[in-house]
């Protein structure tokens, strides 16, 4: 699909179809009408005029086959009151204008883009999130379905974004280049996730990692299982030991050179699948948890599109790979194993698998000398009680880095909620044959002694942990977000990456 920035007269040709939006009115549509020729104008104030459509919030109005110079069909879309408007229901709308246009199986589409603009929306920030977003409408997880002949035929192959020649030619594409940039990246971390755990085992994120590494001028090193014993790690070996499948740990590092400006480790859980392991899972669901690697997904979809993006920041991404399976060698409930940093855990719960892995990439991220550190998991299924899947479960130990988090998350629609940390929390996981537990006793809490177990393994301060476990993952189709991986947490870092200080 081709996205352009086109100036409203400069457009050759009939589209299948023309969409302007207008905001609740009563008596006509709140966009400059001398933006569209005068036929659909026209036709604007009559809809208005004869009461057919006020813009009230979700109401459609729709003219057809009426001799318009721009399109086949003219569409307006109600927006509702304007006092109300901000960036989520922008996206919302503009989602919308994806459903109609995979509605009417148009090919081509125009979008009076102006007609989107009030405040606090200026044109810069509507010049990025109209593309962003029409693009991560568009996306669906379709490749094993068999092609339906007619599929090709009612492609939306392109998109004109109209604007006025008010409006700068340069700052619009750069603003459609970033989210070019962005919506590849999520697009990208959800087809990881939403592949079979039989398509997407650690060697395939470790390919696909090298693939982004060679493309993007990054690197990249992967870890095998015998430097991982070197390394003394306990957590990832212990949890990889029942799968056929070798575990894997990606890094991927862009911007040695950006060193002086500070080093962001962003870290992510990567179980490729979880069966729980000997503490296995019921089967109600199981399938699900090939999603358990959507950490490491976005891990690798945000390093993916740093390379593009280009900021003044040294980053490192650490994926953590495996497979938690149950095998005649699988880890035991009662085993004790000795992580990277020297501490030892008893694995009460083998299903309480991402602590583990995460211990150790979060220990191994000393090395790189980081400033901050971001890690992001499917970690608990506590935090859906918690929360719902309306917010990541946020956690750390630097105030100011979880502010910035969560002004990030909610300026892309990725909101945190924190969560937590006290030090009470620990006795829930204070060991008796180990240092460590690696589930809380005591009931209640999971999402805060998940975290607080990673805390034990966070080399230093400034630490959030992002728990996606219930956003991760969508069982209906959300607006820009259709059914399976939402690929959440890349749009939130990569904002917060722009705003780094
Ligand atoms: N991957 C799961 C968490 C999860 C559950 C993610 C449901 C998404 C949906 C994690 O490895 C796990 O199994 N956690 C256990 C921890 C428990 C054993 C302390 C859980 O949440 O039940
Ligand atoms: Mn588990
Ligand atoms: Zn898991």
């Amino acid at each position: 699909m081709k996205i352009t920035n086109v100036f409203t007269g400069d457009s050759k040709g009939q589209a299948d179809l023309l969409i302007a939006a207008s905001f609740e009115h009563p008596k006509q549509p709140s966009f400059n009408l001398s933006l569209i020729d005068g036929e659909a104008s026209e036709i604007s104030k009559q809809a208005f005029s004869s009461g057919r459509f006020l813009g009230s919030e979700g109401s459609v109005f729709s003219s057809f086959n009426t001799g318009l110079k721009l399109a086949k069909e003219f569409v307006l879309i109600g927006l509702g009151k304007n006092e109300k408007w901000g960036r989520e229901n922008l996206r919302k709308s503009i989602s919308s204008v994806v459903c109609i246009a995979k509605s009417r199986r148009a090919k081509t589409v125009r979008i009076l883009a102006e007609s989107f603009l009030a405040a606090p929306i200026q044109l810069d920030l509507l010049s990025e999130i109209l593309p962003e977003i029409l693009k991560l409408s568009r996306y669906q997880f379709d490749k094993y379905l068999t092609p339906k002949k007619e599929d090709e035929k009612t492609e939306l192959s392109s998109i004109e974004i109209l604007y006025s020649k008010k409006a700068k030619k340069p700052a619009l594409d750069k603003a459609l280049h970033r989210a070019h940039v962005i919506s590849d990246a999520v697009c990208f971390t959800r087809t990881l996730i939403n592949e079979p755990a039989n398509q997407m085992p650690p060697r395939e994120m470790a390919r696909h990692a090298k693939e982004i590494a060679q493309k993007g001028n990054l690197h990249c090193e992967v870890l095998g299982v015998s430097e991982m014993k070197k390394l003394k790690m306990g957590g990832i070996i212990g949890v990889s030991q029942g799968s056929k499948e070798a575990p894997h740990l990606i890094i991927l590092e862009y911007g040695s050179q950006y060193k002086n400006h500070g080093t962001l480790c962003l870290i992510g859980k990567g179980v490729c699948f979880d069966t729980g392991g000997i503490s296995i899972k019921p089967s109600a669901n199981m399938e699900k948890m090939k999603y358990d690697m959507s950490g490491a997904a976005v891990v690798l979809g945000t390093l993916k599109a740093v390379s593009e993006l280009k900021p003044a920041l040294h980053i490192v991404g650490i994926a953590p790979c495996v497979e938690n399976m149950p095998d005649g060698g699988a880890q035991r409930p009662g085993d004790i194993v000795k992580m990277h940093n020297g501490k030892s855990v008893e694995v009460i719960n083998t299903d309480a698998e991402g602590r583990l892995i995460l211990a150790d990439a979060l220990a191994y991220s000393e090395r790189f000398k980081p400033t901050a550190i971001i890690d992001l998991a499917t970690l608990t299924g506590a935090c859906t009680v918690a929360l719902s899947d309306k917010a990541i479960g946020l956690l750390g130990t630097d105030q100011n880095l979880i502010e910035s988090v969560q002004k990030a998350g909610e300026k892309v629609g990725e909101r945190c909620w924190q969560l937590p940390l006290w030090d009470e929390y620990f006795d829930q996981i204070k060991g008796h044959h180990s240092d460590i537990l690696n589930v809380g006793t005591g009931g209640g809490g999971g999402t805060i002694t998940a975290a607080m177990f990673l805390k034990q393994f966070v080399p230093i301060k400034r630490w959030a942990h992002l728990d996606i476990a219930s956003t991760a993952w969508t069982d209906s189709n959300k607006p820009y977000r259709s059914r399976g991986a939402t690929g959440i947490g890349v749009r939130l870092l990569l904002e917060l990456i722009r705003n780094w200080k």
